[in-house]
């Protein structure tokens, strides 16, 4: 097991001289008896708890000088991964011990974090345990899809189940923290943080930030297999200009209300403990030292009381930013407009002491940092248990476990989306006879894992081939040729793959990019399909093989040519450690298709941003037909290849008697919205309903379509189900250019179908 191993030989030498018992007596003031967020007791003794814990925090505060105090508010890096530009400090062992480290990131493993806390517990004068924080994304050992992937299940209890899944195993490897979920709105593809989060949709966005702060957090955050969130990277990370990873992020405070906050704002009322702040800057000021973010919006308007910690650098980097002159100016700005915790730059550990004696950070800043911080190390159980989350036996039992690894099959094929699907090359007989697997990334299983892979390793994961070679019969002949690279600039030669697909009776090709190509700092101005993969295709095809393609990727790319030479075409992402056998599943049909895309497919570069919630314009496409009258390219259609919530299955299903409750709402009114789905296929399947609407005249013009709901319902063939929605007032509402969160009276259009752009239609007026 990694650790980190600061200065370990010199603290374990003093280690032992501390009586333990003396340490926790003193430092348990008020023992927690049952710390955390409560659904049961209660509500005066979750108050009474709350008292007790603001006491207990209070008390140690006022114990604490002020080097302490900042102390608390450094951050400092481990060895477990690296993920970018981390100031390395020359002494970390001395500083810990004087209490000037409050926190460690980047650190995994029951034996050293046991050890590194036992620093902070028993060789500091106050005692005060260390939160060790990792970037739990999609899972620790056992690894789900990406949550791009994830979100194209729209399956929100599952999405919650690997998340609590990730937490037993993070927290069984003494990790108490995760940076995750990942809540940026994302509409530029060329941004490899796509991968990370929901998509390009608010709603979806906010349902999935509700889901995944419950994963991760549980019920009780005290429990030693919850962990503390951290809702990130707030705010707009996902708007950067040209999708340049870090890029400046300029927009409207209505678009950033209504589109890109929303699921921040349900992750606070979710309960997240922590937040991050982004790198990017909002309208010209950084958002680590954004106090109309931070102070203004999350704790002010939002009441969050949990604590925001920078992203990794962060203040140092308001320096390059053109916001501070230098490390003095940085940790200032930062401070006062509300970040409470430094990830690694070191500003605050060095200049925040001097800034408070001048006068220039006043000391209630700090002390309302640290007692945020102090909070969530108290909620998460750590100065009743500092080693709560060291429990070797738990370490050695509760990774990989058969239940986890079933759930990332199950979360794993229920995010695989299929895109295209002509005479029903889907799904295959496992007797088929010969079947040529051909693509670079068909062999392997390190990919599988996709970008921020926790603890996963590449062993542990199904390739596509595997998956396909335990699936198939025995008579049936698997040949595989790797056919080309991922990304090449020199011609290939594709005899291998050729000559395997000659003796094939179906191809099946991975095409897309590698595991690596999306995440952080992997953003690409050409969302093609990279090196020489669509020649190859094209090669293949003209064999005249009937063949599939399953997509591997952490973004929408351009697959236009694929989309109309293809028979059959799967996204499948990156799966995680199941992803062969979930893609074999689905290929042979033990899984029928369910998932939907949670962002558009743009059929050029030239389209993106693209989502499918635009505004109308003055001179829309569908209503004028004159060139000078639309609002169009002419080289190419507006619309998606595939649109924002599309998605087949090996079934089909039919919508039709779409009716609403009533055609008048009231402010204070219910309105039914009702569907008939019927199965109109040979076998039976899933398919997600969605509901959308458009509010037609508004004092702030409003997108031609919202989601505003959505239900996946089972349906065997032939038969029919009615699904009932509902929308309220609430739902229909906007920031106006008052930034008042409203509705105004007026006609609304309802539409519900199998994909954003394929609805039956209704209208209703709000009075
Ligand atoms: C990323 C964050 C991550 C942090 C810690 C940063 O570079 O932007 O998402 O949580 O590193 O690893």
């Amino acid at each position: 097991m990694k650790f980190i191993e600061i200065g370990i030989k010199r603290m374990q030498a003093r280690f032992f001289h501390v009586q333990l018992a003396l340490i926790v007596g003193a430092l348990l003031l008020s023992p927690v008896s049952n710390a955390g967020n409560h659904t049961s007791g209660s509500q005066s003794t979750e108050a009474a708890r709350k008292q007790k814990m603001e006491r207990f925090i209070n008390d140690l505060l006022k114990r604490m000088t002020l080097e302490e105090k900042i102390g608390q508010m450094n951050q400092v890096g481990g060895t477990f991964a690296n993920t970018g530009p981390i100031n390395p400090l020359s002494d970390q062992g001395k500083e810990m011990r004087e209490g000037k480290i409050g926190s460690v990131l980047n650190l995994a493993g029951v034996d050293g974090i046991r050890k590194i806390q036992k620093v902070a517990v028993e060789e500091t004068r106050l005692h005060i345990p260390l939160i060790f924080g990792l970037d739990v994304i999609h899972g620790m050992k056992t690894i789900f899809p990406i949550p791009l992937g994830e979100a194209a299940s729209w399956d929100l209890s599952a999405m919650e189940r690997s998340a609590r899944i990730a937490a037993i195993e993070a927290s069984a490897m003494g990790v108490n923290w995760t940076f995750a979920p990942m809540l940026d709105i994302a509409r530029d593809t060329r941004w490899g943080r796509i991968a990370e989060g929901a998509g390009e949709d608010t709603y979806l966005g906010v349902q999935i930030a509700k889901a995944r702060v419950k994963g991760f957090q549980g019920d009780d955050l005290s429990k030693n297999n919850t962990i503390a969130a951290c809702a990130k990277h707030y705010a707009a990370y996902g708007a950067a200009i040209a999708g340049r990873d870090y890029n400046a992020v300029d927009m409207s405070e209505i678009t950033l209300r209504d589109t890109y906050l929303p699921p921040f704002k349900a992750a606070v009322d979710a309960g997240a403990a922590t937040f991050m702040s982004s790198f990017n800057t909002l309208n010209g000021v950084p958002a680590t030292a954004n106090e109309f973010l931070l102070r203004k919006v999350l704790k002010g308007e939002w009441n969050f009381n949990g604590f925001v910690v920078s992203d990794a650098g962060a203040v140092g980097e308001l320096i390059p930013h053109g916001l501070a002159a230098d490390g003095i100016e940085a940790a200032r700005a930062a401070a006062n407009a509300g970040l409470d915790m430094d990830m690694g730059s070191n500003q605050f550990l060095q200049n925040l002491p001097d800034l408070v004696r001048k006068g220039l950070v006043p000391e209630k800043v700090i002390d309302d940092a640290v007692r945020r911080i102090l909070r969530i190390k108290y909620e998460l159980g750590l100065f009743q248990d500092p080693y709560r989350y060291c429990d070797e036996q738990r370490e050695k039992t509760e990774l990989l476990t058969p239940e986890h690894v079933a759930a990332a099959r199950d979360m794993a094929r229920k995010s695989i989306v299929l895109l295209k699907n002509d005479y029903h090359l889907l799904p295959l007989k496992k007797s088929i006879g010969t079947l040529a697997v051909i693509g670079a990334m068909a062999d392997s299983q390190g990919d599988m894992i996709g970008c921020w892979g926790g603890g996963g390793d590449a062993k542990d994961a199904v390739s596509i081939l595997q998956g396909i070679r335990s699936a198939v019969s025995s008579q049936t002949k698997v040949l595989y040729a790797k056919g080309c690279e991922i990304e090449a600039n020199a011609p290939e030669d594709f005899t291998p793959a050729l000559d395997i697909a000659r003796q094939a009776d179906v191809v099946v090709m991975t095409l897309g990019e590698s595991g690596g190509m999306t995440g952080e700092a992997h953003s690409r101005a050409n969302i093609n399909i990279p090196g020489n993969q669509e020649a190859l295709l094209k090669e293949v095809i003209k064999l005249g093989k009937p063949v599939i393609v399953l997509l591997t990727n952490g973004r929408p790319l351009t697959i236009s040519w694929v989309a109309d030479n293809v028979p059959s075409i799967v996204e499948t992402w990156f799966l995680g450690s199941q992803a062969g056998n979930a893609i074999a599943d689905v290929l042979f049909g033990d899984y029928n298709p369910s998932g939907k895309l949670p962002v558009s497919f743009p059929r050029v570069l030239g389209q993106v941003p693209l989502c499918y919630n635009e505004l109308n314009t003055g001179r829309p496409l569908a209503e004028h037909p004159g060139d000078f009258f639309r609002s169009r390219y002419n080289d190419v259609s507006n619309d998606a290849l595939f649109p924002f919530g599309f998605g087949l299955s090996y079934t089909t299903f039919e919508y039709s008697n779409l009716r609403l409750s009533q055609n008048v709402l009231t402010k204070d009114g219910k309105l039914q919205v009702s569907v008939d789905v019927k199965n109109t296929g040979y076998r039976s399947g899933e398919e997600l309903v969605q509901l959308y609407i458009r509010d037609y005249y508004a004092s702030v013009c409003q997108p031609t379509r919202l989601l505003k709901g959505f239900k996946k319902l089972a349906i065997e063939p032939g038969q029919t189900k009615t699904v009932t929605l509902t929308l309220t007032p609430e739902d229909l509402k906007y920031h106006n250019s008052k930034m008042e969160w409203t509705v105004e009276p007026g006609k609304f259009g309802v539409f519900v179908g199998g994909n954003s752009q394929n609805t039956l239609n209704e209208e209703f007026v709000l009075k």
